[in-house]
């Protein structure tokens, strides 16, 4: 498609880098931290990293192809962006830049309720094919006026988050004041002056706000409105509003997968949320093993948390996910390259995940796992 492809930012620690040197300090730690000694989100990238896969190069050697089919629709490549609460604080326009390049390049967007575009905007933006993840609103009405706009925009698949019972303990993020909403100190500001693209852009842009939730009550304060700690009850009462497929989001054990299935959800993402929500827990490719070896074909089984190169993608889909997100990349690469960074990411994962796969010969993603190093 369009643009060149950037010489300069090949990898994600080149577009973290710079991506470090545009936002302002206090916003770049929230995107970029895990929680309390960030033990996990360090885990999960150094796991992932552990898992070998083997070659076989005297074979027929022909092109891989990543499409993938899930939820009906076959995607180009089996990956997407997953959601994140706050994108056009931490990059102006954000939501829109990732919805337009995952709506060109045929992947799933994942559209926050956090986030600081409308879902119907989003929508439109990623090809009518986005989902939607849901933070459990306290009040039956709000959730049910919430769901109803969520199907008029015509979002195929409800992501149900459940890993956020408490709030992560983030240290920078209380020191910083970033709350919902982030608090305007003398030093936050000083830190945004001391990055005049990012203000200049949201000058452009305009504040950035709950643009989702500011539609149902005049303060949009994120956490007034929601009971984040679900039980089966409340999530039975969603499976049965909610006509589309649904999707667990935030699951870390085989206990959750067997609750997901038994109240019918059609699949879950095996997620620690990228590490920042308990940093005593298993990095997600350590919990994704036993729940694939114990739930393969009883439901559908994604993955995120710590992937940064289309290697590791290659990693978690060897070891079982049948689909993939990233979150982090998807905002280095904004924050790095503005209109071109969605696309980009996409691009250079498209390109190194196709390579590992024509390097070990595998046609189809699905090939992967035959190629898995097991260890005992
Ligand atoms: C800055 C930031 C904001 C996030 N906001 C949300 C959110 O609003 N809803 C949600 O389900 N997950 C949220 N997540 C978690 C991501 O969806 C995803 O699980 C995580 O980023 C994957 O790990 P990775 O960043 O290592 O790829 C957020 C993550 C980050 C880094």
């Amino acid at each position: 498609m369009k643009t060149s492809y950037k010489n300069d930012y090949l990898t994600t620690t080149e577009l973290r880098k710079r991506a470090k040197s545009k936002i302002p300090k206090f916003i770049f730690q929230y995107l970029d931290g895990g929680c309390n000694d960030n033990i996990n989100l360090a885990k999960n990238i150094k796991e992932l990293g552990d898992i070998e896969l083997k070659p076989i190069y005297i074979t027929e050697h022909k092109e891989a192809d990543l499409k993938t089919e899930l939820f009906g629709h076959t995607y180009d490549a089996p990956f997407g962006i997953a959601p994140m609460g706050l994108q056009g604080f931490m990059w102006p326009n954000a939501p829109e830049i990732l919805a337009k390049s995952a709506g060109e390049y045929n992947i799933p967007f994942l559209i926050s309720t956090l986030t600081t575009c409308t879902i119907e905007r989003m929508n439109e933006l990623a090809g009518g094919r986005a989902w939607f993840q849901l933070y459990h609103p306290k009040e039956p009405e709000l959730r049910d006026k919430l769901l109803k706009k969520v199907e008029g925009a015509g979002c195929p698949v409800l992501v149900l988050i459940v890993d956020m019972p408490t709030k992560g303990y983030r240290p920078w993020d209380v020191r910083n004041g970033f709350d919902m909403p982030p608090e305007i100190s003398i030093r936050n500001i000083l830190q945004m002056m001391a990055k005049p693209e990012w203000v200049l852009k949201t000058i452009y842009h305009g504040r950035p706000t709950f643009a989702i939730m500011k539609s149902f009550k005049d303060a949009a304060d994120g956490h007034f409105y929601f009971d984040h700690k679900l039980d089966e009850k409340k999530i039975a009462e969603i499976r049965n509003k909610w006509k589309g497929k649904l999707v667990i989001k935030g699951v870390s054990s085989e206990e959750d997968t067997e609750t997901a299935i038994k109240l019918g959800a059609d699949g879950i993402i095996v997620s620690n949320h990228g590490g920042r929500q308990l940093d005593v827990g298993q990095s997600s490719i350590a919990t994704l093993g036993p729940i694939v070896k114990k739930y393969e074909g009883k439901i559908k089984i994604m993955m995120d948390s710590g992937m940064r190169t289309g290697p590791d993608i290659a990693r978690s889909l060897a070891s079982g996910a049948e689909f993939t997100f990233l979150g982090r990349n998807f905002m280095y690469a904004v924050a790095a390259l503005g209109t071109h960074g969605g696309e980009h990411m996409i691009r250079s994962l498209k390109t190194q995940l196709k390579q590992v796969m024509e390097q070990i010969s595998c046609v189809q993603v699905s090939d992967l796992k035959n190629h898995l190093v097991k260890r005992d």
